[in-house]
């Protein structure tokens, strides 16, 4: 008998449970590109440029962006195969279960609990520095006690703009909102049309001396940045969860995935050039740094378009990543791994209330309190941790029997999944000794709720 640590799931059990909603496969490569890109854009490119650059890598940021999006585009590649392969929702967590059974699912699926909570309150403080720019652009200042995370020195103590969004869109969610397609595009072309914006306008204002030195941080700034920016490419994964509603996944997957981030890697680069070339880069350790840059050049109407096209299209990310950790924890509640209570489902709207308030709670709590740094590297932690998995789960995949063999393979296998797991591993070496330590207590944390809990109640014990 299986160990019940390794007990795997089977793809044809996890279809069986999603067959109820019989979703339409309505989603094309383009529609996929577009959630995409509406999942990933957001505090990655409104916000970390500034500090990343000013205190790791200087106008070498771009570099950071190419060096993560290269790790990323890798495990995509390994994501690609699996939503090919086994196109149902739940991403890692479900790759996880099939390839290398329970307990394992189980911490991978905490570290993305870790990347989707955490990255809730992260994007939310991003959401709240625009803000509060656009509001003071009316002349409106919401109190600096308020304003931002507990920092004294800075007097500040508790951001209650990012609080009060996660509450608002929590409600939303309860109440059976989810991102309608259409209302994704629409922000999608609202914060392509401003990332643009400042391109092209941008442009015209930059002073080549400002990229001099170009690396004044070396290559380990570089490298640093990288594993700081990553952040931004959070969200093709999300991508892989629409899944059941793909038309031909198997083509139109990786086309949606690797499209996605394809996009982003354009934009951020262009963004980050533009904007080191317009400030010098130790003047960049603003929270705004993007509306900021228009300012410095005298150019408030652009500035005031940015902030409030970073306003809108922060609030859909914050929506993606919302709904993504409420459905991890309803899939784990489902599968018994955490207490029914999670998987409780309301009447009257059919969505996870209980559920999507005590996430709401935590995240919430987190994000008004954890400056967005620690938050940022901690969701990194995760992510990669989850992608590492992924990568390596691949080698896995491929030998087992019941696996379709059409569908998109990984390239040069084994060597990209192998390059893509050292990858991502490398890139967590660069996160600081703090994540760290902080990545572990959640793991162990995971093993000890998994030990007490959920390896009982599991539904594959019963
Ligand atoms: N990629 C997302 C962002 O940058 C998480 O906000």
């Amino acid at each position: 008998m299986t160990n019940p640590l390794f007990r795997k799931k089977s793809i044809d059990a996890f279809a069986n449970e999603n067959k109820n909603g019989h979703l339409a496969k309505t989603l094309g490569p383009f529609d996929l590109m577009l959630l995409g890109v509406g999942a990933i854009v957001g505090t990655g490119i409104f916000i970390l440029p500034g500090t990343v650059a000013a205190e790791h890598a200087g106008p070498g940021i771009v570099f950071s962006f190419i060096i993560a999006a290269i790790v990323c585009a890798f495990a995509a590649l390994c994501y690609s195969e699996f939503a090919s392969k086994i196109p149902v929702t739940g991403s890692a967590y479900t790759y996880a279960y099939v390839v290398y059974g329970e307990w394992i699912a189980w911490l991978i699926g905490w570290a993305l609990i870790l990347e989707y909570g955490l990255a809730v309150a992260a994007v939310s403080t991003g959401w709240s520095a625009y803000l509060n720019s656009l509001l003071v652009g009316f002349n409106i200042h919401i109190p600096q006690a308020l304003s931002a995370s507990y920092n004294a020195d800075a007097g500040t103590y508790i951001n209650l703009p990012a609080m009060l969004i996660i509450f608002l869109l929590s409600f939303l969610l309860t109440k059976g909102v989810k991102e309608s397609t259409r209302l994704n595009t629409i922000m999608v072309f609202i914060k392509v049309g401003i990332i643009l914006l400042f391109i092209i306008v941008g442009i015209f204002y930059v002073k080549p001396e400002n990229w001099t030195p170009f690396l004044p941080f070396g290559t380990s700034g570089v490298l640093t940045g990288a594993a700081l920016v990553f952040f931004a490419f959070l969200g093709f994964d999300a991508v892989s969860s629409a899944a059941e509603e793909v038309k031909i996944p198997q083509r139109n997957m990786p086309i949606g995935i690797i499209g996605s981030l394809v996009v982003c890697t354009i934009l951020y680069v262009c963004v980050s050039l533009v904007l080191t070339g317009m400030v010098p880069f130790t003047q960049l350790n603003v929270d705004n740094p993007v509306s900021f840059a228009m300012q410095m050049v005298h150019l408030n109407w652009v500035s005031g378009f940015i902030s409030l096209g970073a306003v809108v299209g922060m609030t859909t990310v914050i929506l993606v990543m919302l709904y993504g950790c409420t459905r991890l924890l309803y899939a784990f509640s489902r599968d018994g791994l955490l207490p029914n209570v999670l998987s409780e489902v309301n009447e009257e709207h059919h969505t996870p209330i209980k559920n999507t308030w005590i996430t709401a709670t935590i995240t919430a709590i987190c994000a008004g309190v954890i400056p967005l740094y620690q938050l940022a590297s901690l969701v990194n932690m995760g992510t990669l941790l989850a992608f590492a998995a992924v990568s390596l789960g691949i080698l896995f995949l491929r030998k087992q029997k019941n696996i379709p063999k059409e569908g998109f393979n990984v390239p040069f296998f084994p060597i990209v999944p192998i390059l893509s797991f050292i990858l991502c591993v490398f890139l967590m070496t660069q996160l600081t000794r703090f994540t760290w330590i902080t990545a572990i207590i959640w793991l162990v944390i995971g093993c000890i709720i998994y030990f007490i809990y959920g390896k009982k109640h599991s539904k594959l014990q019963q």
